[in-house]
């Protein structure tokens, strides 16, 4: 018989573990069990017994997750202690040596914690000898550590020491949970399961990429203290966002082997550029103002301090500098309080070398105000990753009857039509790598310092004396114009989902 393995979520008690962590195990509880199964056993401050956290648990569930959680809940167990404290993390270990499983069982420690915790609780495990791991044949031990990794360059080459210093590399997760939805890991195995689009993904043949990642809410209640320290670069662009480019942008592997995939997502990470100049940057804020037909505060209200330069709005112009994508701008952009919420790819292909259609005004060209006249790109290959899950290629095709006028067409593929409403949610598929020991879908210690190394050269440029003004943009629009002068020429515009 295979042994339990046991999970440990430390912040058990938070709105992470309610919301997402629990209905993903009470998920993977019935449809995946791993071998042997598991067990869950929290870990907050404050004092619950068993019964109490499995009350609490299951008044925060969706009335279509209670048949799973009721399924779950009789393994989910609670411990009352501090991370910091040694005492407490001795208990810990003593009831988890009690549990089914006991100490033969795989343990998979979680981090839901603030980020300041990470590394008490990290140490606290070490020092405790409770992530000894020292033969192969030995229970293993991993540790999940929940974004924001650091805050930046600096702060997260010091939480990878840290981390390293107490574990090898391969028992560290960083979790991102973009990588665990179904949609983004499709931009990998659509690129690499087909042949037709690979051998035009590079820089002769695309224009630019453009990747949206637009919010309508604005700052989540009681998130505005750890919102106002990050902002939309931190908070999304620097992990969601470089994610998707790094999967966009990335070199074949040879194999599935996790460190071959990571490895060329890093390779294309590190050769991100932000060119640093005022015009290549835009950052905004929202203002009060109606949205989604009713009347919202503006950032300044959202109860961040009143001198808060933090950004709601973030639009990057970057380049990769790599054989493959060298002069191919990549558009990036994030915002609260847009339009509509949408996350979404668009690679634009460069239009045909020379023009065989009469042309329809407003239909397939259009007139710069300095007069120049673009051809409209035909051919964008879009990838909608929430909430529409789908894929659409766009082409000209020429309208029936007389001369050759060329009108916009798709195709189109939907994931709902294909294989229903019900997509593993990201949590459940990351939490089942983490237990089976499958680091492909999680952050490498060098994936996370590239992406900071890129977003830091943003926020230098904010900082020195050329930086670009904090703008205030009307919510349920698309963020400030200025972000629109980041497209040269006749390269088009951001899209509106
Ligand atoms: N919420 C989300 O949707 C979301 C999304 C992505 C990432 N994250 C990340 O996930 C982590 C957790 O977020 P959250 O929203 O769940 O936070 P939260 O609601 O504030 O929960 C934090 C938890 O930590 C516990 N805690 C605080 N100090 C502790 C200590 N010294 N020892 C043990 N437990 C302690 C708290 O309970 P006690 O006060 O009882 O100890 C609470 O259960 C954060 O790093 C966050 O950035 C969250």
């Amino acid at each position: 018989m295979e042994t339990p393995v046991q999970i440990v979520i430390f912040g058990a008690s938070g709105d992470l573990t309610a919301r997402k962590l629990v209905p993903a195990l009470a998920g993977l509880a019935r449809k995946q069990e791993p071998p042997g199964g598991f067990v869950l056993v929290g870990v907050a401050r404050r004092h619950l017994s068993d019964g109490e956290f499995r009350q609490d648990l299951r008044a925060a569930q969706p009335p279509e997750g209670l048949d799973d959680f009721d399924g779950f809940a009789p393994r989910i167990h609670y411990v009352s202690g501090d991370v910091r404290s040694p005492e407490d993390l001795r208990r810990l270990g003593a009831r988890l040596d009690a549990l089914p499983g006991g100490a033969a069982a795989g343990r998979l420690f979680y981090c839901s914690l603030k980020p300041d915790l990470f590394e008490p609780a990290v140490s606290g495990l070490a020092q405790a000898g409770m992530l000894e791991q020292s033969t192969p044949d030995s229970p293993w031990r991993r540790v999940v550590v929940e974004k924001p990794f650091g805050r930046d360059l600096a702060s997260a080459r010091a939480l990878n020491q840290l981390l390293q210093g107490c574990l090898r590399e391969e028992q560290v997760y960083r979790i991102d949970h973009y990588l665990g939805k179904e949609t983004v890991q499709n931009l990998f195995a659509f690129r690499f399961n087909n042949t037709i689009f690979e051998p035009v993904w590079n820089r002769r043949h695309v224009e630019l990429v453009q990747i949206t990642v637009a919010e309508s809410g604005g700052v989540e209640s009681g998130r505005a203290a750890y919102y106002d320290a990050s902002g939309a670069m931190s908070d999304v662009l620097q992990n969601h966002m470089l994610q998707i480019l790094a999967l966009v942008a990335m070199e074949p592997p040879s194999s599935l082997d996790p460190e071959e995939v990571r490895g060329q997502k890093v390779s294309a990470l590190k050769g991100l550029r932000f060119r640093s100049s005022p015009d290549q940057s835009v950052r905004a804020r929202y203002q009060a103002g109606e949205a989604e037909g009713k009347r919202v505060p503006g950032y300044l209200e959202e109860g961040v301090p009143a001198d808060s330069t933090t950004e709601t709005f973030v639009a990057i112009r970057a380049e990769i500098e790599n054989w493959r994508w060298s002069g191919v701008p990549f558009l990036l952009r994030h915002g609260k309080r847009l339009k509509h919420r949408f996350t979404e790819v668009k690679v634009q292909f460069r239009v045909p070398p020379i023009q065989l259609a009469d042309h329809v005004a407003g239909e397939d060209f259009l007139a710069l105000p300095d007069g120049t006249v673009c051809t409209l790109r035909p051919n964008v290959l879009t990838l909608s990753i929430q909430p529409r899950e789908a894929l659409s290629l766009s082409f000209s095709v020429k309208s029936p009857g007389g001369g050759m006028v060329m009108v916009p067409a798709h195709l189109d593929f939907d994931y709902r039509d294909r294989f229903g409403e019900s997509t593993t949610p990201a949590y459940e598929r990351l939490l089942l790598d983490a237990i089976l020991g499958d680091p492909t879908l999680f952050l490498r210690a060098d994936e996370v310092e590239a992406a900071w190394r890129f977003t830091d050269a943003v926020r230098a440029s904010w900082a020195g004396p050329e930086a670009p003004p904090l703008l205030e943009y009307a919510p349920g629009g698309w963020g400030p114009p200025e972000a629109d002068a980041l497209f040269h020429g006749c390269e088009g515009g951001w899209s509106r989902g």
